[in-house]
């Protein structure tokens, strides 16, 4: 299509051109260099004035580079005469602070302050996976988009739960925190009506390191069930190798792990190699450094070209 053009930032190029491919479509060139104190120079290569631009951009273990590269590139493309810009940001960043936080906080509301600085930048519409909660979205002024990844990750275990010839009675969805509830049912709709179960969690604050969290209270039965978490993001894996230990403590007989964005901080790879899930299913929502035959990624670039 020759009114249309793809630039990727550089958080995942290779996805990025997947995806140009797919929807056939231009891939533009981005130079991106960096100054000593780490500013981004960024200049765009590609015919753009009149053309609808596409900028695939996704948070990684980086997200201030990946989100000030984001808004760079679109201003870039805002100045050169774009038609209309349109962001792609599989894994949208900063959406765990999404509301007014309690009195005994002040917190900013870093979603929304993320929906503003995006729309202020000349993009027009985002497409985003998996968002964190559905209030995320009513904070931009844009067209969104928002892919589930219910079906692709049902599709997955079907597969899996065939495989071992087990039946799918003998499964129980489980949310790590009553955040992932809505998705985590939709799981259990979409395998015809799985068991459900949740966790309630809370952030172990005051803490330095506010990924470490605590499950107060279990609402569900996993005995003598295999379990299937499903959550919207794996940074540390704390919470999910938490909620494991947790089912394995109730009697659970396995643990299945199922998240889309997989962030992957720190020595998660490690300490989830270390947890012993049956199985872990996730999404190149995010890119990982290599491939690791023991994780299962399930391919997202159909889905976006769709909506290209
Ligand atoms: C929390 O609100 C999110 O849905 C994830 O459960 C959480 O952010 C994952 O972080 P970590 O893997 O560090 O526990």
């Amino acid at each position: 299509m020759k009114n249309k053009i793809l630039f990727p930032g550089s958080s995942d190029k290779k996805t990025a051109k997947l995806i140009a491919k797919k929807s056939n479509i231009e891939f533009g060139k981005v130079e991106i260099k960096t100054f000593a104190c780490n500013e981004k120079y960024i200049n765009l290569i590609g015919d753009i004035k009149d053309k609808i631009v596409y900028i695939y951009q996704t948070a990684t273990q980086n997200p201030n580079d990946n989100i000030i590269e984001l808004m760079l590139i679109s201003n870039a493309a805002k100045l050169a005469g774009a038609k209309k810009i349109i962001a792609i940001i599989p894994n949208l960043p900063y959406s765990r602070q999404d509301h007014l936080s309690s009195k005994k906080h002040q917190e900013p509301i870093s979603a929304k302050l993320i929906a503003d600085l995006i729309s202020s930048s000349g993009i027009n519409k985002v497409i985003t996976v998996h968002v964190h909660s559905s209030r995320i979205l009513d904070f931009y002024k844009i067209e969104t988009v928002n892919i589930e990844t219910v079906d692709l990750f049902a599709k997955v275990l079907k597969e899996i739960i065939v495989k071992s010839k087990s039946s799918l009675s003998k499964y129980v969805i489980v949310s790590p925190d009553k955040g992932g509830i809505e998705q985590a049912k939709r799981l259990s709709i979409s395998l015809g009506g799985l068991d459900f179960a949740y966790f309630e969690k809370v952030r172990a604050l005051p803490n330095d390191r506010i990924n470490i969290s605590k499950m107060i209270r279990f609402f569900g039965d996993v005995k003598g069930k295999e379990a299937i978490i499903f959550d919207d993001m794996i940074d540390t894996c704390g919470t999910v190798i938490n909620a494991k230990d947790n089912l394995m403590r109730m009697g659970a007989k396995k643990v299945i792990l199922c998240a889309t964005h997989p962030i992957l901080s720190g020595s998660a790879i490690k300490n989830l190699r270390n947890a012993n899930f049956s199985h872990i299913v996730t999404t190149n929502s995010t890119p990982l450094r290599k491939n690791y035959k023991w994780i299962k990624i399930i391919s997202l670039a159909d889905s976006i070209a769709e909506k290209i």
